[in-house]
């Protein structure tokens, strides 16, 4: 079942950024996207369209988005949480958007403000009017393992909500432990809730890192033929209403899983070290990778021995 070939959805300009107190400038966004096309990235969560108010990171959703050289060949997605995020998203011209409800009700109310049926009657017209105007559809189910409210979620609880989406229309079903407490047995049953509902191409692993658990998630997924996980630059991310959670898993851990395994992703290591090494300097800090801190590493005492 293991897949020869996986995509990896570029999350961390988006979930990596909207939880960063250290501000990020739209250029240094813009060329933080930049540098991720180089390196080879297919799918690039770039930034949401949610309310200024709640997310202030993301108030600059537009000029980023009009900022950046698109490069054919590259899809381009934002989050969009209702109809007002979906039309200022749709003057933006993204490739795909994003609606995103969780698994838990106490994780519904604290991030989108709305209870979970709420949530499917306020995406049910973004889905339809994003199909309307040609933009494919994906969702992101929340708290899918745990929830920082609720604590554990179960495999039901996912599953009522993958058929929610379902219903609605999406066309893409993301599996997210928005909390990184899974592990590889319970994040395969859930994610065998969404592989009943959806076909393998259209489910995806979001998997934050918050208790080093990503890579076995993502390795346990595998062997269930899932081939599509959104993973962040240098480790950035989390929630701002998921506290204490930590990045998403980093792009450089699991590209150098995967190539290691012989599995190809179209995207070159050393580039997207050096973006997760730019990105890490913008925020003043080292990359939380730990694959993008030993090549820094590799190549730092290459210099010193060829001096
Ligand atoms: P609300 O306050 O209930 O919305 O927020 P409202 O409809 O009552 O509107 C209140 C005000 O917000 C109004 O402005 C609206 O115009 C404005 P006012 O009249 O007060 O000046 N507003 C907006 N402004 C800009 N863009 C919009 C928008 N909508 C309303 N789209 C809302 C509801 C969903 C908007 C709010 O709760 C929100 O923006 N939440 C943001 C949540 C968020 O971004 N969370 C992080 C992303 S999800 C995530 O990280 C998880 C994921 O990575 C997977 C995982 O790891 O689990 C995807
Ligand atoms: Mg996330």
């Amino acid at each position: 079942m293991t897949p020869s070939s996986v995509t990896l959805v570029e999350v961390g300009p988006r979930d990596g950024l909207q939880n960063e107190a250290v501000p990020v400038s739209a250029a240094q966004k813009i060329e933080l996207v930049h540098r991720l096309q180089a390196a080879g990235c297919r799918e690039i969560e770039v930034t949401s369209f949610v309310s200024p108010k709640w997310v202030p990171q993301m108030a600059d959703n537009a000029e980023v988005m009009a900022g950046i050289v698109r490069q054919p060949g590259v899809r381009y997605s934002v989050l969009t949480p209702n109809m007002k995020g979906l039309e200022a998203a749709l003057a933006s011209r993204p490739d795909e958007i994003v609606v995103f409800g969780a698994a838990s009700e106490a994780f519904s109310q604290r991030n989108i403000n709305c209870s979970i049926a709420e949530s499917i009657e306020r995406f049910r017209p973004v889905v339809a009017a994003a199909h309307a105007a040609g933009v494919k559809v994906r969702s992101a189910l929340s708290c899918a393992v745990g929830c920082p409210y609720q604590g554990e979620v179960s495999a039901d609880e996912v599953e009522r909500v993958v058929l929610l989406f379902q219903d609605i229309g999406v066309d893409h079903c993301g599996i997210a432990d928005t909390i990184g407490v899974g592990t590889p047995g319970r994040v395969v049953a859930a994610m065998e809730r969404a592989l009943k509902h959806f076909p393998a191409a259209e489910v995806s692993g979001h998997f934050h890192d918050t208790y080093g658990q990503a890579l076995a998630n993502i390795h346990a997924c595998l062997a269930l033929g899932v081939h599509v996980f959104d993973t962040s630059i240098a480790g950035l991310g989390g929630c701002p209403y998921a506290k204490g959670a930590t990045g998403n898993v980093a792009t450089e851990d699991v590209v150098f899983m995967l190539h290691g395994m012989g599995i190809t992703t179209g995207i070159d290591l050393d580039a997207l070290v050096d973006a997760g090494a730019y990105i890490s300097g913008v925020l003043g800090r080292a990359p939380v990778s730990r694959a993008g801190k030993a090549l820094l590493a590799r190549r730092r005492q290459a210099v010193e021995v060829a001096a």
